[in-house]
């Protein structure tokens, strides 16, 4: 599907970066959720632009919802979130309508689009478009703790510093979800200084996220096309700048013995748990019961300010372009709320597909 994901609980996004605004529809959500506004404010405040090493652009996020709530509750209906754009300037756009920014979407979307596309802002390419999904994540996530099962993620590396992996999932993740710039250790300090050693040189770094989904029940998934690693994958890499997805301990496990890389089984307190996690709780596409834990590689923001060489292809000259306008010098810190949205999204289709979408409040 084009800007639809999923089977049992879907959602569709829409908008551009200068339009009048963004949203989404969520079709399928079981009945009798409890929605707090106050909540989806949260989830959107830690994705905005907040500081130094973020895009200077205010973003207010005044979300609306427009249908499938009643009385405080998803009726079960379609449930439309509108999220009007604010702060737009649209000139610093209207310069390079035709030159390419190397490594965005601006020539791929010229190919699809033929010259329809609203470049402005980076259109419907644009970071702005995952405040739609991370709303959306809220209310997903409002669903999950119904089953009490959280998910938080935090910036393992950035700009060439690294932050401890996770070691107590559970704790950890409600630590990080109440933090702007979520790590695990002291780091935040030397991150921000690589980002910003960056934007001074007119440059961007990357970096990886890791993320924990803890309380996901055992059996959830399919063994092909729809196991869970296919669907997280399906949706991470919808989200720009997402390069890499690892499961577990990933690309290091090829480097391993099969005695180092397997899980070792055994069972404590009636409960079958393994000893390691290098496979990130998923098994033949299948959830095990242990935490899934995956990693994601963001690269570095497209838009810098240096003098790269590029081509007009309205003209198809050699050109070279400077880009101005705002962006984030690093997308990592902004990123992670929208891979918590994104995991939540895939969580909550997961679980419906299995046990129907009433599973939510009847409990599995
Ligand atoms: C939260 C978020 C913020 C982003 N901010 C910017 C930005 O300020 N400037 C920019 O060039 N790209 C930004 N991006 C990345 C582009 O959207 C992305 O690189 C582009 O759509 C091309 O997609 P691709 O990198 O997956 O090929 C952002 C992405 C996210 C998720």
């Amino acid at each position: 599907m084009k800007n639809t994901f999923g089977q049992s609980i879907s959602v569709t996004i829409f908008g551009e970066s200068h339009g009048m605004a963004i949203g989404a529809v969520i079709d399928g959500m079981c009945p009798g959720i409890e929605i707090d506004n106050e909540y989806i404010r949260d989830a959107l405040s830690k994705r905005r632009p907040s500081t130094m090493a973020d895009t200077q652009r205010a973003e207010k996020d005044n979300f609306q919802i427009l249908s499938g709530v009643f009385e405080g509750k998803t009726t079960g209906t379609p449930i439309a979130i509108v999220i009007p754009n604010e702060d737009t300037r649209s000139k610093d756009y209207s310069k390079i309508k035709s030159v390419a920014r190397p490594a965005h979407a601006d020539y791929t979307a010229e190919c699809k689009y033929h010259g329809y596309q609203d470049y402005r802002g980076g259109g419907h390419f644009s970071g702005r478009v995952t405040a739609a999904i991370v709303a959306v994540g809220a209310i997903m996530n409002m669903a999950l703790k119904e089953l009490n099962i959280k998910i938080g993620t935090h910036i393992l590396s950035c700009g060439g510093v690294y932050d401890k992996e996770f070691s107590d999932i559970e704790n950890e993740i409600d630590k990080l979800n109440e933090m702007s710039f979520p790590v695990l250790s002291d780091c935040e300090e030397k991150m921000m200084e690589k980002i910003l050693l960056a934007k001074n040189d007119k440059d961007s770094v990357g970096g990886v996220l890791q993320t924990a989904i803890y309380g996901m029940p055992r059996g959830v998934g399919e063994p092909w096309f729809d196991s869970v690693e296919s669907v997280l994958a399906h949706a991470l890499f919808s989200v720009g700048g997402v390069k890499g997805i690892e499961f577990g301990k990933g690309f290091e496990l090829s480097k391993m013995r099969g005695s180092q890389a397997n899980d070792e089984m055994y069972i404590s307190e009636n409960k079958i748990l393994t000893k390691t996690n290098n496979n990130g709780g998923i098994n033949g596409g299948i959830t095990n019961g242990m935490p899934i834990v995956f990693n994601t590689a963001i690269k570095p923001t497209p838009s810098i300010a240096q003098k790269q060489q590029t081509i007009n292809f309205e003209t198809n000259e050699n050109t070279n372009i400077e880009i101005e306008g705002r962006h984030d010098p690093a997308i990592v810190r902004r990123a992670c709320p929208v891979v918590n949205a994104i995991s939540a999204i895939c969580m909550c289709d997961l679980l419906a597909q299995r046990y129907g979408t009433d599973v939510f409040k009847k409990g599995i």
